[in-house]
């Protein structure tokens, strides 16, 4: 018997790719997945409304001034207690604590909207489009203690056309950015990976 594996979802926003993933697993096309939690660290974020209009266990876990590691704590928690294997990070806006990251190792994903390990931080279309580049893209990493630099599961790329401005790329950047978390997210849930140093790579 195949056994379920639980995804746990961390937002802060909008949540266009929380509800990606959420149709993928409604649709089956993430083999023997649930979500078993969407968590917020702001209780206004359309993601969480759309978790709970999905009939799905939303939570706002705000940090209410506490120190990140306390915050954080409470987090790991609700994770536990939903007995989640599989963190993924959707537009999560906080560093996550080194005890965070060490409560799932190599079981928390990110997905990140340029080509890793260019523009890391914040606004990363609009830093790529400044910049000039010629192809854009995403990518789904592992997160580790440093920001945006996990082991790469995956990227897809597209290239910039000559009528874009930054909004134009981000919109069709975030297309792909929904592709490929489905893609990644299925990818670690078969197991059949090995990582080589930063090298993922079929089994
Ligand atoms: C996405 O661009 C994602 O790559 C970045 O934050 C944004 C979140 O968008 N980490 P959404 O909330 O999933 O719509």
């Amino acid at each position: 018997m195949s056994t379920m594996h639980r995804l746990g979802i961390l937002l802060s926003g909008r949540g266009s790719n929380f509800i990606a993933i959420a149709d993928s697993v409604a649709a089956g096309r993430i083999p023997n997945a649930e979500i078993s939690v969407v968590i917020s660290n702001k209780a206004d974020a359309p993601g969480l409304a759309a978790a709970s209009a999905r009939n799905l266990t939303a939570l706002a876990i705000e940090a209410n001034g506490r120190k990140r590691a306390e915050h954080d704590a409470a987090i790991v928690a609700a994770l536990r207690e939903h007995r989640v294997d599989l963190v993924c990070l959707a537009g999560y806006m906080r560093l996550l604590s080194p005890s965070f990251i060490q409560a799932f190792p190599q079981r928390i994903l990110n997905i990140h909207p340029s080509l890793l390990p260019a523009f890391p931080g914040l606004d990363a279309q609009h830093q790529a489009f400044e910049y000039g580049i010629k192809i854009a893209g995403c990518t789904v990493h592992f997160v580790d203690e440093q920001l945006d630099h996990g082991v790469i599961v995956l990227q897809r790329a597209i290239p910039v056309e000559e009528s874009d401005d930054a909004q134009t790329l981000s919109a069709r950047i975030l297309e792909q950015e929904h592709i490929a978390y489905t893609e990644a997210i299925k990818r670690v849930l078969s197991g059949e990976y090995v990582i080589e140093g930063r090298r993922f790579r079929k089994r």
